[in-house]
């Protein structure tokens, strides 16, 4: 499929250098008027908690995101902890926005028991003192802000590689595997001999882009086969891929060529997952 010319991710991409403006920058796109809709996402992830605001339009208003290990492959290890960011977050949001925010919407990996753990979710978001409009899960959430009706999603984040299929708006396969940033970090604090928090302030200091990424490869490669294991039936395109983890420039070449078919990713892929969750509190 010729869709990298079809330009697909200039809709998404215009959202998401919108919202970079303002992340964690204290101020909003603009500030919504008194009465109208807003919608708030809170994204509780392995390695952050993101809170994100758009208005009835889906334009993005406001974006703030505090790093955290109260999660741990989308199960809450420290609820009062993640509690109290949320709380936080949510009291800066309000004050940028002059507006008192009331529902929300979460979200949950595809693998956890969606009972308990949207239970759990809900639970945070309301006692953060927002009413909870429901819990989605975060593959969905991913795809209807990229638009994406046929396709593959992939959502490397910090604890896991979520892989999502989608023919015709429905969700045809999930996998959920255990991959994830934190075991790039692991690799590389082998290879130095470093603790765990040098070697993710070293993965992210990109002067060293080159040998880091020579590193990691392998876990890059690790992820792709587990995604080409799950196209063995039937390709999807396109296939796109997000989360925090892959912010490296030789990231999708890389998992394009054991993929054996192009792989596209936005700009700023780690906020794609928390914009869907916004999207689906109306
Ligand atoms: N600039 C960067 N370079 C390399 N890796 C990065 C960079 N920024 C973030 N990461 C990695 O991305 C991961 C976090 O991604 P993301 O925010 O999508 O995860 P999450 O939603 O918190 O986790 P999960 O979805 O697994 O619960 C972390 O492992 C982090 O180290
Ligand atoms: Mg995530």
């Amino acid at each position: 499929m010729n869709y990298k010319q079809k330009n697909i991710l200039n809709g998404p991409n215009k959202k998401l250098q919108q919202l970079i403006k303002v992340v964690n920058k204290n101020r909003s796109v603009r500030k919504p008027n008194k009465d109208e809709p807003l919608r708030v996402g809170v994204d509780l992830g392995t390695s952050s908690i993101v809170l994100t605001v758009l208005d009835s339009q889906n334009e993005p208003l406001y974006c703030t995101f505090e790093y955290d290990n109260a999660i741990r492959d989308g199960i809450i290890v420290d609820f009062m902890d993640s509690v109290k960011i949320l709380k936080n977050l949510k009291q800066q949001a309000e004050q940028v926005l002059e507006r008192p925010l009331i529902t929300a919407c979460g979200a949950i990996p595809p693998d956890v028991d969606s009972g308990s753990g949207s239970k759990v979710v809900t639970n945070v978001i309301e006692a953060a003192g927002f009413s909870c409009r429901q819990v989605v899960a975060e593959p969905t959430a991913a795809a209807k802000f990229l638009q994406i009706k046929t396709g593959t999603v992939v959502d490397i984040g910090g604890g896991t590689t979520g892989i999502s299929v989608f023919n015709n708006n429905k969700l045809v396969q999930i996998i959920d595997e255990p991959t994830g940033g934190i075991h790039m970090t692991l690799v590389i604090a082998g290879a130095y001999q470093i603790n765990s928090d040098k070697a993710e302030v070293i993965k992210r200091e990109h002067k060293n882009e080159d040998e880091i990424f020579h590193i990691i490869q392998p876990v890059v490669e690790k992820m792709a086969i587990i995604t080409k294991n799950v196209m063995k039936d039937k390709i999807y395109e396109p296939v796109i891929i997000v989360g925090g983890a892959i912010n490296f420039k030789d990231f999708i070449p890389t998992f394009s060529k054991i993929l054996g078919i192009p792989a596209i990713k936005p700009l700023y892929p780690q906020f794609v997952t928390p914009l869907g969750i916004a999207m689906c509190d109306s």
